[in-house]
């Protein structure tokens, strides 16, 4: 194995989080190895959000340190694109699609310094991708959730960051859109890039994935599908709706 395929693009390290009394992350230890597609898996509430974040460096742990590429996270300016969670981003001020998608490439420019044309070339390029160019001039508030959904992952792209986080990327997209954006991810990865998504359909995650993080609280479970989509482990996780488990099974066996 080459010394690139083993690199490790974001270790976390001993992770606690608290925002009171109980922990949302409660030692969490995982190395994600770079140019991969890993799927965040858990039930509501079991810190997959606020892993996502504590990646992003948004978040003051308690206990523990996230590097990403052997630095800390604080020292990491633009190397992460992030998409969160749907809801999460109230838009009620007018900015154009085109100019969501633009925010991405600040990171590339001084303070004092106007985009360029080429930075709004890479915003149209990523609307593309996500086949948002015919809504570029549209305000981004009259958009419905999915479209904003797409912007924000064209936000990302126009990014060209090395690490690509996405908190539910397909919730409540129709299936077509589900579709596309998991090819704009299979094509990110395909340029190397590390991309982790949180991702609530258990039935899709051995399709989506190279690896899973199974959270809940505690690190349950991290490997390829095949391991971590384990009924038993799964049973724990989910607190034993042992029919949904017997019928993933029964799909993953065919
Ligand atoms: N800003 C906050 N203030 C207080 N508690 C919070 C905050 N954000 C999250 N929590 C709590 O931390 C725990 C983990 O939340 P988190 O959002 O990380 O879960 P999640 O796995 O992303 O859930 P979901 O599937 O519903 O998105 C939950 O118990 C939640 O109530
Ligand atoms: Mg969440």
């Amino acid at each position: 194995m080459s010394s690139t395929s083993t690199k490790i693009a974001i270790r976390v390290e001993d992770l606690t989080v608290s925002y009171g009394p109980v922990p949302a992350l409660l030692d969490v230890t995982v190395d994600v190895p770079a140019g991969e597609l890993i799927g965040v898996i858990g039930p509501n509430g079991s810190g997959k959000s606020t892993l996502i974040k504590s990646m992003m460096g948004f978040i003051k742990p308690d206990v523990g340190e996230v590097f990403l590429f052997d630095r800390e996270v604080s020292q990491t300016r633009g190397m992460v694109a992030y998409v969160p969670q749907r809801g999460s981003v109230d838009w009620d001020f007018p900015i154009t699609v085109r100019e969501v998608a633009a925010m991405g490439r600040y990171g590339h420019r001084r303070w004092w310094q106007n985009l360029s044309r080429q930075d709004y070339a890479k915003a149209d390029q990523a609307l593309e991708l996500v086949r948002m160019s015919d809504f570029a001039k549209s305000q981004i508030g009259q958009l419905s959730g999915g479209q904003q959904q797409r912007v924000f992952m064209a936000r990302a792209l126009a990014q060209n960051a090395e690490i690509l986080l996405l908190d539910e990327p397909f919730a409540g997209v129709d299936a077509a859109t589900e579709r596309a954006i998991l090819d704009v991810l299979q094509k990110t990865k395909s340029e190397g890039k590390t991309v982790v998504v949180v991702h609530h359909d258990l039935a899709t995650a051995a399709e989506y994935f190279d690896k899973l993080i199974l959270l809940k609280q505690r690190l349950f479970g991290f490997g390829p599908p095949s391991v971590v989509l384990n009924p038993e482990l799964l049973c724990d996780v989910y607190e034993g709706n042992l029919k949904v488990f017997a019928e993933l099974t029964k799909q993953q066996a065919k």
